[in-house]
């Protein structure tokens, strides 16, 4: 089973942005315990909904985030938070067809996991380091 933890090779060195973050991994951690547990066909509809409209929120916050700072990032962070949106989407159309399974629910969990993770370490970090290369953050 895939985890998630907060630690600090996450943060990216925005106390905003990683405030968010650490609210976007407590709740898949919650996913993650509930499918440990067996308890994951119960979670999964909460965690969806929570996640449409969270991310919604912050993937909004970010992107203004970076248009204020004129970060040559933004097309690419755009691009792939809709891409990850319309897999969100994706995903509470087939709960809604096939209902909570506990596969669907392990199977959202991995996938939550391993793209947040992937998405901060190696596309959110660097508008990071844009701020501190420009003095103004972290
Ligand atoms: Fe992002």
């Amino acid at each position: 089973m895939t985890k998630i933890e907060w630690e600090d090779s996450l943060s990216i060195g925005v106390d905003l942005i990683d405030e968010q973050h650490k609210m976007l991994i407590k709740r898949i951690k919650d996913l993650s315990d509930a499918v440990t547990s067996s308890r994951g066909a119960v979670q999964i509809g909460k965690t969806l909904g929570f996640m449409i409209d969270y991310t919604e929120f912050h993937f909004s916050a970010e992107e203004k985030h970076m248009k204020e700072m004129s970060y040559p990032g933004l097309d690419l962070q755009i691009q792939q938070h809709e891409e990850f949106k319309s897999s969100l989407k994706h995903m509470v159309t087939e709960f809604e067809e096939d209902g909570a399974t506990a596969q669907l629910s392990e199977g959202v969990n991995t996938y939550l996991i391993n793209w947040l993770v992937k998405h901060i370490k190696s596309i959110d970090s660097k508008f990071g380091e844009f701020l501190r290369e420009k003095g103004l953050e972290g």
